[in-house]
Formats: structure tokens, sequence, C-alpha cells
């Protein structure tokens, strides 16, 4: 087992890609920390993997992400693993995205990120270990078409993660991106839906990829075991594309 016995806390993982990543981390032997806004659909992950602890609320709020690492180190002793996979988009160009979405949209990608690497960080400092995963989007590199909040957000991530590599290398952690392609998700289902024409977008969006296909949640889970395990023990700053070959194509 490659996680065997390492403390994690997993955001996002009342769905999709946090979900699947859960329930691979503690098929190899992690502990886990589960968070999420949805109650339910964290009662959900866990019913799948068994054991874990479960952390409702805002990934957006500084206190909640302390409070989560507060009792994850109480119960652990330690922390090892943490990947921010919560995030939404809620779809627009610059001129159409209302200002308060905005926000939301950073706030949650962003300081989901930002804020939960925050309250993790002095005790993978101490412990001079660990690992952080950050979920970007292959859209930050490739730009895309009425999703300008999300992109801009995922943009800030990829810069956000390699910033945080440089500055905490010397503690012997390490931090690092995955950009998926589309993956089928309810997110993705959900981003379809917004537009009138959603089965030609749909279309559209799985044949972009050079494979034809959608990504699964489980094959970014898979990236995330390597990111979290000693097999990169060598990799850091750095943004993992997992993505069928969206950006080749
Ligand atoms: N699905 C894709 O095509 C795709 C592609 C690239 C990147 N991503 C990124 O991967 C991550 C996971 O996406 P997914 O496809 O699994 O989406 P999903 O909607 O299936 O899951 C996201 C989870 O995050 C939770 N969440 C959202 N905002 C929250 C908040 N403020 N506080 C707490 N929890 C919150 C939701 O409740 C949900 O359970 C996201 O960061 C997303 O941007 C997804």
């Amino acid at each position: 087992m490659r996680l065997q016995g390492r403390s994690a806390i997993i955001t996002g993982a009342g769905s999709g890609i946090g979900r699947a990543t859960a329930k691979l981390f503690a098929e190899e032997g992690a502990r886990l920390a589960l968070v999420d806004r949805d109650a339910a659909g964290l009662q959900e992950t866990l019913s799948l993997i068994g054991e874990a602890t479960t952390h409702v609320g805002d990934v957006g709020n500084a206190k909640f992400a302390e409070a989560v690492v507060g009792e994850v180190v109480g119960r652990h002793g330690r922390l090892d693993i943490l990947m921010t996979a919560a995030g939404f988009s809620c779809g627009g160009t610059i001129l159409t995205t209302d200002p308060a979405d905005w926000d939301a949209v950073f706030r949650t990608n962003v300081g989901g990120t930002w804020l939960w690497a925050r309250a993790a960080v002095p005790q993978m400092q101490q412990q001079k270990s660990g690992s952080i995963i950050t979920l970007a989007s292959q859209l930050a590199i490739a730009g895309g078409k009425g999703n300008s909040a999300y992109i801009a957000a995922k943009g800030a991530i990829v810069s956000l993660t390699r910033t945080m590599a440089v500055d905490f290398a010397a503690d012997g952690i390490r931090v690092n991106a995955i950009a998926p392609g589309a993956i089928d998700t309810p997110m993705l289902h959900r981003s379809f839906a917004r537009h009138a024409n959603a089965d030609e977008v749909r279309e559209a969006s799985r044949n972009r990829h050079a494979m034809k296909r959608f990504g699964q949640a489980e094959e970014i889970a898979q990236a995330a075991l390597h990111l979290a395990s000693n097999a990169s023990s060598f990799t850091t700053g750095t943004v993992m594309v997992v993505d069928g070959g969206w950006l080749a194509a």
C-alpha cells in the first residue's frame, strides 16, 4: 500500500474527483479527513470507503480550514497530504459574469487552495515533509470560451502552486497541481447544461480531446496518488496534465 498510515485531507470529497481520490487513497492505506459543503455527498463518499472523518463547511472560510487541520493533527499527530479539489464554475465571459459570482469562484477555487495550504504548511514544516496537490485545469493553459472567472482562478492556482513549491521546498514540502481535461463528473454536466445547445457543446468538448473521450475521476485519482506518494519524491512546482491529449491536439 502506497499511502499506509499517511494522514490526508481532501477537500471537495463529496463528489467527482475528490470522491474518487478519497476511495483510492483509502485503498492505499491513508487515514482520511473528507471536506465538503455537501453533507449528503460526504456521507455517500464515506459509505464507499468505510472509515474517515467528515467535515462540512465552506472551503473559502479560513477558520474552517484551521479547525479541520487542528482536528486532524490532534487525531493523527501529523498531516502528510493535502488535496484541494473543491471547486466550481459559474460560466460567462467577463461581460456576462456578475461580480458576486466572480468573487464566489475565486473564494472557492483560489481561497480554497491558499487558505488550506496556509493552515497545513506549519504542521508540514514541523514534520519536514508533506505533499500538497492542487486542482488546476487544462483551460488554465489553453484558455477557453465563456468561462472567464473559472479559467482566471485556475491560472491563479497554477501560479500559487509554483510559488508555494519554491517557498517551502527547503521544508521538505512538495506542491504540485493537476490539470485535468474534461472529466465525467457532475461539474462537467452542469457546465454543458448551461448552454442552449448542450448536446452540441458536449460533443465538441469530447472531440477536442485527442483520445475522443472524457476522462474518468478515477484517472485523476491515479495522478493524485502519484503526487501524494514517494514515487514523486523529486517532483515539485509542476503542473501534471492529465487531459487525454486536449493540449496536444
Ligand atoms: N470535471 C472536470 O472536467 C474538471 C476539469 C478540470 C478541473 N476540474 C477541477 O477538479 C476539481 C473537482 O471537480 P469535480 O469535477 O470533481 O467537481 P464536482 O462538482 O463533482 O465536485 C466538487 C465538489 O466541491 C464541493 N464544493 C464546491 N464549492 C465548495 C465550497 N465552497 N466549500 C466546500 N465544498 C465545495 C462540491 O460540493 C462538490 O462536492 C475542481 O477544482 C474542478 O475545478 C474539474
